[in-house]
Parts: structure tokens; sequence; C-alpha cells
């Protein structure tokens, strides 16, 4: 197998700020994981300390033979009280930033993954009339650092946020939280496609930026003829948010597995099928398939893979997963589909909202000392780059 990429794709690995930074205090996260009684099990607390080693991450993505770098600008530090911007904090990501092109790495910059400062959370979140503002005066304080920046992400997965508001509204009612996602909270969907819509605006003020934002995209198949099931899970969970993306640079699609809708709704990950740490069904070709499903809802929507990857104690499944997983990108490519690059989650053993059992990382990270160790992964998908092919 020889499959070759083209020439200046993206070849990276991502994280964001609150998985990997640490005391994110001011954050609504931060909160929710250290309220006494609360439903996670794991609090972020230092999480990799990558607030004060980025030098040494930027350095280890480098070294690899990796290009790019995805990592997060934190809303909660920029903007800690209301209306009270933290020029320290911006001249933080301002060092970042250039870290990253002083060793010759291409920056994607994520403005919001998942975490927003606690004072929105408490002035009423996403659904409250002056939300959108309020991100929109974020985004326009980010921009002068971003100078030299090409790919930026305005929000994270929104589709996940607004599951995550309804998850979040069920627990404070005291309903059972286990099991299955909610349906997103059409509300807070509504605000997001809206705050994504002025982030554009703002960052379109800059030259040279493209901005765009990212979809977990979860591969939703029908179990028994149940495709009328399907489209209405999909577009509720997913579509909604791809069609928000139609005429925006560039898309960002985030793969990891396949969900198989029944009559019913979700169907479990069935008996004996292979899983891994976070439970989710092994299934490598959920990226290729993601990819054109996102091609198909957005013709001509550039596509940046921003993540993809596999939790598993085992550095061997990683390679066999994202092995399969760039196979399928390469098809789908081949196909017609234009994909600018390939973000590996994670490049750390991060903080994986509410736990740090399930790894994702390439590299590991020491809990108590925060040493960083370079898995056999990082450094076959650091040969991988390097050929720009995949080969085997
Ligand atoms: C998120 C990441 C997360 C990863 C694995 C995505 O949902 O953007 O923050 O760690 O998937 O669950």
């Amino acid at each position: 197998m020889h499959l070759p990429f083209p020439n200046g794709f993206l070849w990276g690995a991502a994280g964001s700020a609150h998985q990997t930074e640490g005391n994110n205090v001011a954050s609504d996260m931060w909160a929710l994981e250290n309220r006494p009684g609360g439903f996670l099990p794991e609090r972020s607390g230092d999480a990799c300390d990558g607030y004060h080693r980025w030098r040494e991450d930027l350095d280890i993505v480098r070294d690899l033979g990796l290009n790019a770098y995805r990592f997060g600008i934190e809303w909660a530090r920029v903007e800690p009280v209301e209306g009270q911007v933290s020029l320290a904090e911006l001249a933080h990501y301002r060092r970042l930033i250039e870290g990253c092109l002083d060793r010759g790495l291409t920056p994607v910059v994520t403005l919001h993954h998942f975490s927003s400062p606690l004072w929105f959370q408490r002035r009423g979140g996403w659904t409250d009339a002056g939300a959108v503002e309020r991100f929109r005066r974020y985004v326009r304080a980010v921009l002068p650092i971003l100078n030299g920046v090409t790919w930026v992400c305005t929000i994270n997965e929104p589709n996940m946020l607004a599951m995550m508001a309804n998850m979040v509204k069920r627990e404070k009612r005291e309903e059972n939280v286990a099991g299955a996602m909610p349906p997103p909270d059409q509300a807070v969907a509504e605000a997001l496609m809206t705050a994504h819509h002025a982030a554009r605006e703002e960052l379109g003020a800059a030259a040279g930026i493209r901005s765009g934002w990212t979809v977990a995209n979860q591969n939703f198949e029908a179990a028994d003829g149940a495709e009328a099931e399907r489209d209405a899970w999909a577009w509720t969970r997913e579509d909604q948010f791809l069609d928000a993306a139609a005429g925006d640079d560039f898309i960002g699609v985030q793969a990891y597995t396949r969900v198989c809708i029944g009559r019913e709704g979700a169907l479990d990950v069935p008996d004996g099928a292979r899983r891994t740490l976070t439970g989710w069904e092994f299934y490598p070709a959920a990226l290729g398939n993601a990819v054109r499903h996102t091609a198909a809802r957005i013709p001509g929507v550039p596509i940046l893979v921003t993540e993809n990857g596999i939790a598993t104690s085992d550095d061997a499944e990683r390679v066999e997963y994202t092995t399969g997983a760039l196979a399928g990108l390469h098809e789908a490519m081949a196909g017609g589909i234009d994909v600018r690059g390939y973000l590996h989650w994670s490049l750390l053993d991060n903080y994986e909202w509410g736990t740090y059992h399930a790894t994702f990382g390439l590299v590991a990270v020491d809990r108590r000392t925060f040493a960083r160790t370079v898995k056999p992964s990082a450094r076959w998908l650091g040969d991988v780059a390097r050929a720009g092919a995949l080969s085997g």
C-alpha cells in the first residue's frame, strides 16, 4: 500500500485549552467539575499543565515531523470578569501563536471549545438576549493577536455543546443523566449558529483568516429499515450544524465512530463488537464516511479534519485505527473531495471531560510530574507526515 497525500497537506495534532492547560478556574466547566455531588468522576485540576509547558509541547510536534498544531484560546482566561479583558492572557496566547510560527508549525486556533466563562453562564448562557454580542466582543478582543494565523475554528462541536446544555438542564432537574446524550437544546443550537456567523463577520475583518466551525460527525446508520428515524435523528444532532456552515471558508470534520439508529432511537453497540476506552465501537471507517457525508451536505466547502483518534491504552491499536482512518480519508479524497489536512486527536493524554482514563494521546503525560513521553504511534504519524504518504 502506498497512498500519497497532496503537497501542502496539513499533518498535525490537536488539543483544547480546558483539556490541557489546567486550572481554568473562571470557567463554567471548572464550576461543574468542582461542585459537590456533581456527576463527573474526575476534575480537570492541573490538566497537563499545558499553560506552562506549551513550548515543550510545540517542540514535540515539530520534532515528530508534523507541520500543524491545533489549540484553543480560553475565553474564561481572556475575559475572566465580564468586560475586563486580560492583556496578559492575550499576550500569552500571542506567544503560543508565535511559538508555532517560529517552529514552522501552522497554528489552527479554536476560539471556543465547550467551556465558557462562568459569568457568561450565570448571565443565562447562549440563550440570553446578550449572548451573541458577548461572544462577538470576545472575538473582537482576540482578533489583534491572530496576525499570521490562517485557520480559525469559531466554536468546537456546537452540536455536542447544545446536547450538553440539555444534559446539564436535565441534571439540574435531577433527572437521570446516564445513558445516551439527549437531543440538542434547539434554542442553544440556534444561538450558536448566530454566534458563529457573528464571529465569522468579525474575523472577516482580518486579511488571510479562514474561519469555520467544527462539527462532531457521528455517522448515523439506519438499522432495521429506520431510514426516516435516522434522518430525523441526524438532522437535529448534526446536519443542521453542517448546513449552517454553507459558504464558510472551511468545515472542520471530527469523527471517531458510528451510531446505529433503530425505530426507537440510538442502539447500543452490539455485544461482542470491538470497543474503545470510551465505550464507542472501534470503527476506523468513520472518518472517510464523515468526510463524504459532510461534502455531500455542503458541497464546495473545503474540509479540514480537525479531530480523529481513539481512546486506547494499547498504542499499537492507535496505529491500527489511524491507518484505517487515513486509508478511508485517502479514498474519499481520491473521489474528488477537497480535504486540506488531518489533525489527530489528541497530542496529549489530556482531560477527557470527566476522566483521565480515556487516553487519546500520541504523547503520555505523567499525572504527578507532567512529564511527557512520546508514544510509538506519535513517531509513526510523524513518519507518515514526513513521507506525505501512508505506506505499509
Ligand atoms: C471533542 C474533544 C474530545 C474528543 C473525544 C470531541 O468531542 O472536541 O474535546 O476530547 O471529541 O471525546
